[in-house]
């Protein structure tokens, strides 16, 4: 398939133009192609918020990219239905320039906020990979039952923070704003992977007490 320019348009999800958040659950289209969100032009600051209905035990995230991996990102999370937030991780090309005083390297504590460089990168321009586990197998965890670990495990919303667009060297030559029109972000699969509280025998999981009312059946 060549490459061809449309106008995206999402108000109609029928349509095929239209690439909305649900489009990165890994379904193909009527066509059997790959669905895909894709953020506006030109906006670096993007954010795509998850609101689960109870509290979950969250263990890794993986973003699978249409286009260029964001230069910048970073994933956060809240334990109080979305009043308080904290990072989990940040990612960079180069995590000294975009987030100065964040460590790239760990030094052994098992809740250290760290920017990985790994993710980042301007190669591949297509399907590129970004991943996020919380408990990095390359720390040894003592005790991974702990009460710390498990508060860091736990979730009731996740926010992955887009901030910067990679501009292939655009942003030397021009002003900002115009340079930036014709990046965006585009993703075609995000797996989140996880489990609920259900002390161990439950069949189902049962919204956790302030949780807002579910109203997707089934949920
Ligand atoms: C990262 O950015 C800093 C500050 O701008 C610069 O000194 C350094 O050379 C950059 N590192 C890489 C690997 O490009
Ligand atoms: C992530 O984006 C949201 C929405 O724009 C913002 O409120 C929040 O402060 C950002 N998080 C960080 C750590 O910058």
């Amino acid at each position: 398939d060549s490459e061809k320019c449309f106008t995206c348009d999402s108000r109609d999800p029928s349509l095929p133009e239209s690439h909305r958040i649900e489009d990165v659950i890994y379904l193909s289209g009527p066509h059997d192609q790959r669905t895909w969100w894709q953020s506006e032009n030109g906006v670096e600051h993007v954010s795509i918020r998850l609101d689960l209905e109870g509290e979950f035990h969250f263990t890794h995230l993986i973003m699978k990219f249409k286009t260029f991996r964001p230069a910048a990102m970073l994933v956060e999370r809240s334990a109080d239905f979305g009043r308080t937030w904290k990072v989990y991780r940040y990612f960079a090309y180069n995590c000294s320039k975009l987030f100065p005083g964040i460590p790239s390297q760990p030094s052994g504590l098992m809740d250290e906020v760290l920017c990985d460089q790994r993710y980042s990168e301007i190669e591949p321009s297509s399907h590129g990979e970004v991943i996020f586990k919380v408990l990095d197998p390359s720390i040894p965890v003592a005790d991974p039952y702990s009460s710390d670990i498990q508060d860091l495990l736990r979730i009731t919303n996740l926010r992955v923070n887009l901030t910067k667009l990679h501009t292939l060297g655009d942003n030397l030559l021009d002003s900002r704003r115009e340079v930036l029109q014709k990046y965006y972000y585009a993703v075609d699969e995000l797996v989140l992977r996880g489990s609920c509280f259900c002390h161990g025998h439950a069949a189902h999981c049962a919204p956790a007490p302030g949780a807002p009312t579910p109203s997707v059946p089934g949920m």
